[in-house]
């Protein structure tokens, strides 16, 4: 079974939704650079190994993401998961975990990187909303595209409606990617898209590529 590292930096719902999807991997550690964050809670309950990589320790970026990268590879993982991990990463820290480096984003990238995202929606006056697990590059929030899930917008969300209903799509499509990637079923294309083996067909579908049950 394929190892597998997160990252976390609050409350940890998506990590939780990948450990709840009791999937055929191990999580070998969560790891957090905020002791405070609320999901090492959930996974220590759930007998994973957590630690703290601290940010505020390192005058440098660089200096904290050597730090952070010597605590994963004590895991040895196969696959990192950034699951509302709020660091910006240096470009030495993606390089090494090229195609084995994956985030989890709340819109339709391309549109909306960054924070904010659900009331840059409302404001921009989209009908469509959702959310995008990508491979990490350097640029934030921007890479080889897994699976989106689109969220209708009603004209009575709020951002905090629209978040949840997102947060819920985020939770179904993060858990179905890891697994994805654990099959070994994701091929990084040399135009830079991602392709699916074994797909089925999505048209139709609010989940592209279609999720399975
Ligand atoms: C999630 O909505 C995730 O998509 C977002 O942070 C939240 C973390 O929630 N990540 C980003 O905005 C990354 N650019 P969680 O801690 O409950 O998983």
């Amino acid at each position: 079974m394929k190892k597998v590292v997160i990252l976390i930096s609050g409350r940890g719902s998506n990590m939780q939704a990948i450990l709840d999807a009791r999937l055929p991997l191990t999580v070998a550690a969560v790891i957090s650079n905020d002791s405070s964050a609320a999901g090492l809670e959930f996974a220590r309950a759930s007998g994973v190994a957590t630690r703290v990589v601290d940010h505020r320790a390192y005058a440098e970026r660089a200096a904290f993401d050597a730090a952070l990268a010597a605590e994963i590879d004590e895991f040895k993982p196969e696959l990192v998961v950034l699951a509302g991990f709020m660091r910006i990463l240096t470009d030495g820290f993606v390089r090494r975990y090229a195609g084995r480096l994956i985030n989890i984003h709340p819109s339709l990238l391309p549109v909306f990187p960054g924070l904010h995202t659900h009331r840059r929606a409302l404001e921009a006056g989209v009908r469509v909303h959702g959310c995008t697990v990508h491979f990490v590059t350097p640029t934030l929030d921007h890479g080889p595209i897994i699976v989106q899930a689109a969220v209708p917008v009603a004209h009575d969300d709020t951002e905090d409606t629209l978040a949840q209903r997102v947060l819920a799509e985020e939770h179904r499509i993060y858990a179905q990617a890891v697994r994805w990637f654990c099959e070994d079923r994701l091929e990084i294309r040399d135009d830079g898209t991602v392709r699916l083996a074994r797909a089925q067909d999505a048209v139709g579908a609010l989940c592209s590529p279609a999720c399975e049950a």
